[in-house]
């Protein structure tokens, strides 16, 4: 396992191999809930070095021909992109990456817009469905500003489903390249398709390491052996915290902001997979040590709910050490000390803090901060939610509740047949 799994409990994992079993049968032989929903189960080792090469030759030409790429979605088709250059790129994406779609905030899109107008652009426009209204509203916009260009579909990339859907009809009638989430893989469980893939492309982020990394994910999570699995260790633990000791909340804690989007990735998959028939964890998160400045007091102090499961990046892609300076700030202690040691510090203070106060903690280290270690990292994620789905007994793979507020929303703003 390329990843650490530590706990500030005891659990016997053993004397649960029984549930994993059988989940795990139901995952993999195609018996259990949402079974139509599989698609990203065994998608590291399907997607194929010509479809990997194809995606970075589209990214080479919208680079080309643009300096700021549109990603446009929402949900799963926005989360994919956004937390793999967050995570990766943060700083030097080889083209600048804006986002829309993801919100229905007038001020925002009239100052996309207006940064827009003088720039040369291109749109990735995502949507399983193709009717999501966010992105189609948003992509309304962008399509009427790219009307300054004489060949506005060159720069129209549509992610979509391969028949379905008003975006599908569209880029079929105008001529977009397009390419295709696959219909057995639900929005939140398809940051390995293009959904994902493309954006990363475009952004520079090494797309084969994301896949290789993803392919030792799955080698790896293939054992039922729970004394193996960390991504199964990781689900019953976290459920054995709900059921038995009645922890609704789980606290994703990173110290790194690199991860901040890797964390609204993290509530969505777990939000929309575990929320249902009156059961689940809430997932929230926190960046420390930014955090630890504001909602650490009532992690510290406040009512017991919650436990914190803490993804350590143990060696950083860069470190470098704090400035010996003749300043009299107190800190001439840490002088020449590397700022990831202080951080790690932090990090064992709030630890033992913490579970002195008591909150259960779970511990995932994970190596570094490469495209091989985010690939498995997403891949880690996707399969222990689908297992711990299956422990609490919902369907892992549907999003019936999102529907409501959509339902209500047309009524008022007078869709025909709502
Ligand atoms: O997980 C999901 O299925 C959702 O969150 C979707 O990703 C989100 O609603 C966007 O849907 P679509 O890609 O159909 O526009």
């Amino acid at each position: 396992m390329m990843f650490k799994l530590s706990k500030s409990f005891d659990v016997d994992f053993s004397k649960y191999q029984d549930i994993i079993t059988k989940n795990h049968d139901l995952l993999h032989n195609k018996e259990g809930k949402g079974n139509d929903f599989l698609g990203w189960l065994d998608l590291p080792n399907r997607i194929t070095l010509d479809e990997l090469n194809k995606l970075k030759a589209t990214a080479r030409r919208i680079r080309d021909i643009s300096d700021v790429v549109v990603i446009t979605g929402i949900g799963g088709s926005y989360l994919a992109v956004r937390t793999a250059v967050e995570f990766l790129k943060v700083f030097k994406p080889k083209i600048e990456i804006l986002y829309a779609g993801h919100n229905l905030s007038s001020t925002y899109m009239y100052e996309l817009k207006d940064y827009l107008k003088d720039k040369d652009f291109s749109v990735v426009v995502i949507s399983k469905s193709g009717t999501t209204t966010e992105t189609a509203i948003a992509f309304r916009f962008l399509k009427e500003l790219l009307n300054k260009y004489s060949n506005p579909s060159e720069r129209i990339i549509a992610v979509t489903d391969a028949k379905k859907g008003a975006l599908r009809k569209l880029a079929d009638e105008e001529g977009y390249e397009s390419y295709v989430i696959p219909n057995d893989v639900g929005g939140r469980y398809s940051i390995l398709t293009p959904c994902g893939l493309l954006g990363m492309a475009i952004a520079g982020i090494d797309i084969d390491k994301i896949v290789i990394g993803a392919r030792k994910a799955y080698n790896d999570l293939l054992v039922e052996d729970i004394n193996i699995n960390l991504a199964y260790q990781y689900a019953l633990s976290r459920n054995l915290l709900y059921k038995d000791s009645d922890k609704k909340v789980e606290i994703l804690v990173n110290y790194d902001p690199k991860l901040n989007y890797f964390n609204e990735w993290w509530k969505q998959l777990f939000g929309e997979s575990d929320g249902k028939d009156g059961l689940g964890i809430f997932p929230v998160s926190v960046s420390f040590s930014t955090d630890l400045h504001s909602l650490g007091q009532y992690i510290q102090e406040g009512e017991r709910l919650f436990f914190e499961t803490v993804i350590n990046i143990v060696k950083p892609r860069y470190d470098i050490e704090v400035p010996i300076d003749s300043i009299d700030d107190g800190l001439t202690y840490l002088e020449g000390k590397n700022l990831d040691y202080v951080n790690k510090k932090a990090m064992e203070g709030t630890y033992e803090a913490h579970v002195a106060g008591g909150v259960e903690v779970i511990t995932i280290d994970i190596p570094d901060d490469t495209e091989e270690t985010f690939g498995y990292l997403v891949y880690f994620f996707m399969k222990a939610c689908a297992m711990s789905g299956y422990i609490i007994g919902v369907n892992p793979f549907n999003q019936p509740g999102v529907e409501y507020y959509k339902k209500n929303m047309f009524k008022l703003l007078g869709k025909p047949g709502y």
